[in-house]
């Protein structure tokens, strides 16, 4: 890197940096970072259901789909160049321990397996992650008032397990209990699925901004909150050692998440490990820019890139965010 006290000697008027600014010519050739259609994750809903395709009143322009209608979405994705999809189910039932989670019929198996029949070439993701599937809202087990940890491991490593057999290139554990990366390295291998890779949400932290999510997948706790599990806003360090424990457990990517008020926490864990880093552009981050652009308050394209380039700029290596398929249209038209 160049000490920029080699600029600082020479003031202006020699240096003047809107030389480098001029037009969009010039703007091109300096650019640092450029956004490409390599760098997204497309988060998809699937729902019970037959010829379901309902809006999420809180995102605009994202739907639950039924498993018969969430395939001509991935086809699209797929004719945009969308490398990935990441799949959350929503149940017909919920119930105290979450079993239609690791149901080999459930739902995201099944659009799972549709998928991969009709669009294999797309990679597809499942999130492993009991709370859209408990009646409590809650990603572990709970006992009195508590969310236990290591019960919920058996449910979560079962889970992954049913979602590979069903067809899934990799597995993402969202729940944040301690150990379950560990435990899901274990049972696909015990399986002979060595070879599928794991991008566990390894710094998570408890977030305003889930929820619209939460409107989405009927997914919030009925009772307390999630701080017993996801991480403090405030804290930083705490991120750097829960990142070490999953790599060490096994994890091949590693996820931060939500992004934009985490900036420095992409950064920072760029700087200190050398493992592809994933960036959750989460539905509050999404939801707000539509927002405003709905009212005019500010220009919801120019508010995407801006926000998707800063993410990239802290240090992502992977983008997930439900604007996937406008940023690949727009990539498509050009930058
Ligand atoms: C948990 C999970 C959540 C999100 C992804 N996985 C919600 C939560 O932790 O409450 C949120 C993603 C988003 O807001 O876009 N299964």
């Amino acid at each position: 890197m160049v000490p920029h006290t080699r600029f600082t000697n020479m003031p202006f008027p020699i240096n003047r940096p809107r030389r480098l600014r001029k037009n969009e010519n010039i703007r091109r050739l300096v650019r640092e970072t450029r956004l490409s259609i390599d760098d997204f994750i497309y988060p998809l809903f699937v729902k019970f259901g037959k010829g379901v395709k309902e809006e999420i009143p809180s995102m605009p322009g994202n739907y639950r789909y039924s498993v018969d209608m969430v395939v001509d979405e991935v086809k699209e994705a797929r004719s945009l160049g969308i490398p990935a999809i990441i799949l959350f189910g929503i149940p017909e039932k919920k119930d105290e321990v979450g079993s239609e989670a690791y149901n080999p019929k459930g739902v995201v198996q099944e659009a799972v397996r549709a998928i991969k029949k009709d669009v294999p070439d797309i990679l597809v993701i499942t999130d492993v992650c009991i709370d859209e599937y408990t009646s409590h809202g809650h990603c572990g087990l709970v006992k009195g008032n508590e969310i236990v940890n290591d019960a919920t491991l058996h449910i979560l490593s079962k889970m992954a397990l049913t979602h590979v057999k069903a067809g899934a290139d990799m597995v993402a554990p969202s729940d944040m209990m301690d150990g379950r990366v560990r435990v899901i390295r274990e049972i696909l291998d015990k399986n002979g699925y060595t070879d599928i890779p794991i991008m566990s949400y390894a710094a998570k932290y408890a977030s305003a901004f889930y929820g619209p999510f939460r409107d989405a997948a009927d997914s919030t706790p009925k009772f307390g909150d999630r701080k017993s599990y996801q991480m403090d806003p405030s804290n930083s360090d705490e991120a750097i050692r829960e990142i070490e424990l999953d790599i060490e457990e096994g994890a091949d990517i590693i996820m931060v998440k939500p992004a934009l008020p985490y900036l420095d926490i992409i950064y920072r864990v760029k700087q200190e490990f050398d493992v592809p880093i994933a960036a959750y552009n989460v539905s509050g981050e999404f939801s707000m820019i539509k927002a405003a652009s709905e009212k005019g308050w500010i220009d919801g394209e120019k508010g995407m890139i801006e926000a998707l380039i800063s993410i990239k700029r802290a240090g992502a290596d992977m983008i997930l965010t439900y604007f996937a398929i406008e940023v690949a249209r727009f990539l498509k038209h050009g930058l």
